[in-house]
């Protein structure tokens, strides 16, 4: 079993190009489908959960290559409308292939994403909307069942939540559907634009009306395109809670800093130096940072879900008590038990969690459990007190393209190593110093 081993207390200096982001990236990736040409899609991070999506697509029919950081998508044979379990369940979030598929073949046949660590997941707003477009879907043992008898047809959707997924899957079987079809309280996520656009680029005739309104006049067909993905502002922000943790100076490049100005106010509230262009973001933190009361996880332009776990490892050695809401997912506090076992004290009600600021962090033997806790405890370690291990990494890697790399090059003790069969990782062991080099 592989793991990162850290060796914390080193503060990260130096500069650092932020990735290409995994969730404009896969429902780009589902929208190929919809395209009878070719798409170039740059900046597309090499992540297993875009190594899935790339499956899916090779299954459907495509032929798809990658050169660094760019694949070339052919979408010209799609044939096919099934998308088999062992694909869907490599990666929950393919359920957004599923608008896709049925705008482009009239039918769809895969099996519902079911739940995961941070929560149930529930599609029923994807459903009620591909209904409202005229799809004809049968929910049996799992499988979903879908067809387009007639094309689908452009209507007047309203979420009763702006789902991200849900917007997404209503763009996709939308985008080539017969007239018009107005969204109403859509997500307003910058994965959201960076689709519309992709999808613009490819032909659609899609326009934004203020706020959360999209309206999707349907077109007869998508070509191929070229497109760069925006920077991955969760990744973005994750960095940053690094460098509040371990203290330090680093400039983030390549990023959008209009995507994460909600959270660049719960850092200067700690304590946290920030300046910032549109494409550029440096920040400095030096000594212990101050707790942040108020932090309440929203809908985009609120604070970001995905960057909970992450502010919450930083916030652990604050100075006074910080409190954190989670509103979005029922489930989000998995990465406290593993911020627990290496020192923080920290509390949960229901969906609040309270952070007690300690002094320091120790190093521990921790185990992630889902994509963002995994880089809370990285960034958790590069803080503390002494060595930490981390396993559990194929969640981590789901969503950041060689991190310890990352951090190697800021100047953090941190490296991935495979585990031999005789050694295991015993939890809530003391861990030796391992030599690094
Ligand atoms: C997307 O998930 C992201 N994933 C998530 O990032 C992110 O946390 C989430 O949006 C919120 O921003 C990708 O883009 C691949 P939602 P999604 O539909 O689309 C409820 C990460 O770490 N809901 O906006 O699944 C749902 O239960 C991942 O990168 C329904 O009730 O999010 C949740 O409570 C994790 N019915 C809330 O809405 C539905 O039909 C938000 O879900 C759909 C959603």
């Amino acid at each position: 079993m592989e793991k990162i081993i850290v060796h914390g207390g080193q503060p990260l200096r130096g500069t650092l190009r932020v990735q290409g982001s995994k969730n404009a990236s896969l429902p780009i990736l589902a929208a190929c489908v919809l395209s009878d040409g070719v798409c170039v899609i740059e900046n597309c991070p090499d992540l297993s959960d875009v190594r899935a999506a790339v499956r899916i697509l090779e299954h459907l029919g495509c032929t798809v290559s990658r050169a660094g950081n760019q694949l070339t998508v052919d979408s010209r044979r799609v044939s096919c409308y099934t998308i088999p379990d062992t694909l869907m369940h490599e990666m929950r979030s393919s359920i957004v292939f599923l608008g896709s598929v049925l705008a482009r073949t009239g039918k769809a046949a895969l099996c519902a994403p079911g739940g995961c660590e941070i929560g149930l997941r529930p599609i029923d707003l994807h459903l009620s909307a591909l209904r409202a477009l005229g799809a004809v879907i049968a929910e049996e043992h799992g499988t979903l069942r879908c067809e387009a008898p007639k094309k689908l047809q452009g209507t007047v959707i309203s979420l009763s939540f702006p789902s991200v997924g849900a917007t997404e899957n209503v763009l996709l079987a939308a985008a080539t559907a017969t007239g018009t079809t107005m969204l109403l309280n859509a997500a307003r996520e910058p994965e959201i634009e960076d689709l519309v656009r992709f999808l613009n680029a490819c032909g659609a005739d899609i326009t934004t009306t203020g706020e959360g309104t999209l309206v999707i006049r349907g077109v007869s067909r998508l070509h191929g395109c070229r497109h760069r993905v925006i920077p991955d502002r969760i990744a973005a922000l994750s960095f940053m809670a690094a460098v509040g943790a371990a203290g330090g100076d680093v400039v983030l490049e390549d990023v959008r800093t209009k995507h994460i100005l909600s959270v660049n106010r719960v850092f200067e509230q700690a304590g946290c130096l920030i300046e910032a262009d549109e494409h550029t973001l440096r920040i400095r933190a030096d000594g212990r940072l101050r707790a942040v009361q108020d932090i309440r996880t929203l809908p985009h332009p609120g604070f970001p879900t995905d960057a909970q776990a992450a502010v919450m490892a930083m916030l652990c050695t604050a100075k006074g008590t910080s409190v954190i809401v989670e509103t979005i997912f029922e489930n989000r506090f998995h990465h406290v038990h593993a911020l627990c076992r290496m020192g923080a004290h920290i509390r949960i009600e229901g969906r609040v969690a309270i952070i007690d600021g300690v002094e320091k962090l120790h190093g521990a033997a921790v185990s992630a459990v889902d994509l963002r806790a995994g880089a809370a405890l990285i960034i958790a370690s590069l803080g503390a007190q002494g060595t930490s291990i981390i396993t559990g990494l194929h969640h981590i890697d789901r969503g950041y393209e060689k991190i310890e790399a990352c951090l190697q090059t800021l100047g953090a003790q941190i490296e991935r190593s495979a585990e031999s069969g005789r050694q295991q990782s015993k939890q809530n062991q003391p861990v030796r110093r391992l030599p690094l080099r």
